[in-house]
């Protein structure tokens, strides 16, 4: 969707917008320092005030936690909406419209709306029923749960019969099909999917019902049934109680991830607000990307026993590929015989808290489990050790935590760690140097260029092509402002929107290059000579390493030559 939003419609919402009158009216912005306000970030716990947003260059940026962006990324970040969600909100504060194309996007959205609104419509059904079932009643009263937290979980009952559902939603019988709420029968008629259960809605971020999941009351098999996928609701996606979780908690300060219904909401019940249940599948790598947008402390909860460990180990295998630097994933281990709901009951917040607070890193239980099946005291043993490792290892995304869990590996296997530097990382070994000295005066372009997009205008030669992994980006930048001269820092960051590039970028957004103003114009004109003298040096080497190995016509050497003069001038 988010291709067709026209580029010059957000391009002049995000000059029309004002970033410092957006993000005081949510978190009250402290006076100027230089050319930055501040705050304490509104993303993550902090005392001292590293969240800084700049008026001219309309982007944030916190020092402490990396969190940045411009208007849309604010929304989306503070209020939690979503990228079109955002453009609206800023298309309604400025009081334009937004364009009808993007209208049209939203048909296949606004098709749905009649299947959430019945979802809702079941949901309300179900919990109506649940005031007058005794024995549901009862039972949920048997197991702790309050009105309070039955009514925030929106619990319903569906009452014992083959079609209450039906009968009930008879005109809407196609969608309630669509939706798994019925059964089909081999003579073509339907029945009530879910029959004298306890029904447990699940929303989504918005708070929708997309789903259920329905438990048996008291004895009997399955004990949990679940809404199929259908076009609003896919498993692998979806976390229960996430919705209650951020409704609870501005800030999610960790993710609790359980395996059941119940666990959640005696959980919630209890004072630990921040859990989350997948439903009844193992735990996806959108599951884990969907949480890293609220919080990045993510703690696992499984049996002690066998199977968890089983199923630890999954969720462990799942998360390496999307280990960013500064996640930090642990796992718990609970009692033999005890699950989240039971345990929490019985101890309270507090003490099931300690537990969480002596949980095991990611790193522990990874080298953990694969000493169980290796032995390190033999020298097989510590080769099968350092295979195994290293197979899974090499799954995680370049960074930080990488080396440093390859150097974990080394020491644990009592090995230099320079048998793990990988390809990549020993290329960036030996271009080093190199690199350094190129790439200064085009990270210094490029740096006084996002800061200061109007300097295009100083830009008047073609650029001189360089041979440096950053080159691409920097005429990029320079091509998007050659059409669009005067857009803000914020609104050039809008190009690389969910690309990987994005975080480079961004950082050099809000580099200290402590260039006084008056001296900008002057340092960006010298960078660009610089990369001038720089590409012409690339271009002899690479002339002379050509005449070395197949010799130069003489139209080259002629080039060359001139090459060398200009170099010398
Ligand atoms: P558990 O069997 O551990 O149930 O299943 P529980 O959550 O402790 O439930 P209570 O306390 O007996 O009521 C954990 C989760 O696995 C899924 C459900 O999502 C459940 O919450 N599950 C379990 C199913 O989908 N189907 C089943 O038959 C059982
Ligand atoms: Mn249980």
């Amino acid at each position: 969707m988010t291709e067709r939003i026209p580029r010059e419609f957000i391009q002049q919402l995000l000059n029309r917008v004002d970033l410092i009158e957006l993000i005081d009216n949510r978190v009250p912005l402290r006076k100027k320092t230089g050319q930055n306000f501040f705050a304490c970030c509104p993303f993550h716990d902090e005392k001292s005030a590293s969240f800084s947003v700049s008026q001219a260059k309309q982007f944030y940026y916190c020092f402490g936690c990396g969190a940045h962006g411009n208007a849309i990324d604010f929304l989306m970040q503070y209020d939690r909406l979503s990228f079109p969600e955002s453009i609206e909100a800023l298309a309604k504060q400025v009081g334009v419209e937004v364009p009808k194309e993007i209208r049209n996007n939203d048909k296949r959205e606004e098709n749905f709306d009649a299947l959430y609104d019945l979802m809702g419509e079941i949901s309300k059904y179900y919990q109506k029923e649940l005031r007058q079932a005794e024995g549901a009643i009862n039972y949920l009263k048997n197991r702790g749960i309050t009105g309070e937290i039955a009514k925030k979980f929106e619990i319903g009952v569906a009452s014992p019969g083959w079609d209450h559902v039906l009968k009930t939603f008879e005109k809407d019988k196609q969608h309630l099909s669509t939706l798994g709420m019925l059964i089909k029968k081999d003579d073509g008629g339907y029945y009530d999917r879910f029959r004298d259960r306890i029904m447990f809605p699940i929303l989504d971020r918005q708070g929708r019902t997309i789903g259920f999941g329905g438990r048996i009351i008291d004895q009997g098999e399955p004990k949990y049934l679940n809404s199929p996928e259908t076009p609003i609701f896919q498993k692998g996606h979806e976390l229960y109680g996430l919705y209650q979780a951020l409704q609870a908690n501005r800030q999610l300060q960790r993710a609790l991830i359980v395996e059941g219904y119940m666990d959640v909401i005696a959980l919630f019940q209890l004072g630990i607000t921040y859990s989350v249940a997948t439903l009844g599948t193992a735990t996806t790598a959108t599951h884990i990307k969907k949480l890293l947008r609220y919080t990045s402390d993510i703690l696992f909860c499984f049996d002690g026993d066998k199977a968890g460990r089983t199923a630890a180990w999954r969720a462990l295998l799942v998360t390496l590929p999307v280990m960013q630097d500064g996640l930090q994933v642990r796992f718990m281990f609970l009692p033999e015989g005890e699950d989240p709901d039971t345990l929490v009951r019985k101890e309270g917040k507090t003490v099931f808290e300690q537990r969480i607070q002596k949980a095991m890193p990611l790193s522990d239980f990874f080298f953990q489990t694969i000493a169980e099946q290796a032995d390190l005291t033999s020298a097989d043993g510590r080769a099968r050790f350092i295979k195994l490792s290293k197979e899974h290892l090499d799954t995680l995304p370049q960074g930080m935590f990488k080396d440093i869990m390859f150097e974990e590996l080394a020491k644990k296997a009592r090995l230099s760690s320079d048998h793990f530097t990988t390809p990549k990382a020993r290329v960036k070994a030996t271009q080093r140097p190199t690199q350094n000295q190129t790439a200064s005066p085009l990270q210094l372009a490029m740096t006084l260029l996002i800061q200061n997009p109007q300097l295009i205008e100083h830009l008047a030669e073609p650029i001189p092509v360089l041979d440096i992994q950053e080159f691409s980006i920097f005429c990029k930048i320079v091509e998007i402002l050659k059409i669009e001269p005067k857009l803000t820092t914020g609104a050039l960051l809008e190009h690389w929107r969910d690309q990987e590039e994005s975080q480079m970028i961004a950082k050099l957004a809000q580099v200290e290059h402590l260039i006084p103003i008056a001296g900008i114009q002057n340092e960006f004109i010298d960078s660009l000579k610089r990369l001038k003298k720089l590409a012409r040096a690339q271009k002899i080497e690479k002339m002379l390493s050509l005449a070395a190995i197949s010799g130069l016509s003489d139209q080259e050497k002629q080039d060359l030559s001139a090459l060398i003069q200009e170099d010398k001038g």
